[in-house]
């Protein structure tokens, strides 16, 4: 049996974004496979608990990958094992994060410079769950496909079931554009399943991305935030089949508004409405000033009303 569907899509996994109400909004849609959580810190995971932690929220768990940062074999043990406890689809362990407030502590990317820590991690998280195991990658700190290869395979044979590639190196951090070629190669060198990440700003991006690298699975971050139906799209585009007619923006916000209140405390709401809101006005010619105006607003009720007042009168 295989690990995902076939041409599986990934929400990927996104601070501050990647939380319960936008999986809600995405799963509205449809299309998406499965969703990641935010990266959550195994320092912090072994004692939170789901009724008062804002990470650990979900509606569902079946289709839910949760992603794990840190670089302390028992901690992150101990984490894939509580987490394990909640029937998520999966566990991922974060390797691809190049900010330097995870890297410094050697979390992130700084694991893919220490191979031995790489692997310790690994082999005691596969000892806390039975679940598929990801590791979410980038090329490496230089474009060297050799070295990403040796890694991954050290990963694989580490018991790990599938990668995910941000094809980037970690000093690209978000810039350049994503080398889809070290997905291919990486396809290449591998048995088990790839999934390739970075620049799906379409859903021809994404069927592209498959037929040029082969690549079991396509993630999409971004463009995720800004269109949260894409993953519909991107199944209709693989069948051959026109998309669907896109939905009504105010509608989508608002009804993000909505599932933020539902899922959080209103400060907590606020804010993440406020970072949403940046990447889905992305949609609109004058979006950055919608995002400027409700961010003046102190409550999620007036956040709401100063949405609605801006689509009334009609400013696209
Ligand atoms: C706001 C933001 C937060 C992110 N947080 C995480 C994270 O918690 N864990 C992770 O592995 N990657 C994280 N990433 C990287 C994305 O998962 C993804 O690899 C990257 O955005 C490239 O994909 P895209 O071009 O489709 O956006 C983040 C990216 C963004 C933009």
């Amino acid at each position: 049996m295989s690990l995902f569907p076939g041409n599986a899509l990934f929400m990927a996994p996104m601070v501050d974004l990647s939380h319960v109400a936008y999986q809600e909004l995405v799963r509205s849609f449809s299309g998406c496979d499965l969703f990641y959580s935010e990266m959550l810190n195994t320092r912090i995971v072994p004692v939170e608990k789901p009724q008062t932690s804002i990470y650990l929220r979900w509606t569902s768990t079946s289709d839910l990958i949760f992603q794990i940062v840190g670089n302390d074999p028992e901690k992150m043990r101990e984490s894939a094992e509580k987490l394990d406890g909640y029937d998520p689809f999966g566990i991922d362990v974060n390797m691809g994060c190049w900010l330097k407030k995870v890297t410094c502590h050697g979390w992130g990317s700084g694991l893919m410079k220490d191979v031995p820590r790489a692997h310790a991690v690994i082999s005691a998280v596969r000892k806390a769950t039975k679940r598929p195991l990801s590791v979410k990658i980038r090329i490496g700190h230089a474009l060297d496909m050799a070295a990403m290869c040796d890694f991954a395979s050290m990963l694989e044979a580490s018991g790990v079931d599938s990668i995910v590639l941000h094809a980037r190196t970690v000093e690209d951090g978000m810039s350049r554009k994503a080398r889809w070629e070290y997905i291919g190669a990486l396809k290449d060198c591998l048995k088990i399943p790839v999934v390739g990440n970075g620049d799906i700003h379409t859903p021809e991006d994404a069927v592209t991305m498959f037929r040029q690298t082969g690549c079991d699975g396509v993630m999409v971050g971004r463009q995720a935030l800004i269109q949260p139906w894409i993953f519909r799209d991107i199944k209709a585009a693989l069948a051959g089949e026109q998309a669907p007619e896109a939905p009504r923006l105010v509608d989508v916000i608002l009804d993000l508004h909505r599932l933020l209140g539902v899922h959080f405390p209103a400060e907590v709401a606020l804010k993440r409405f406020k970072t949403a809101l940046f990447w889905l006005s992305q949609n609109l010619a004058f979006g950055h000033h919608l995002t400027k105006a409700v961010c003046r607003e102190k409550t999620m009720d007036d956040a709401g009303a100063c949405l609605e007042g801006w689509f009334e009168q009609g400013i696209t």
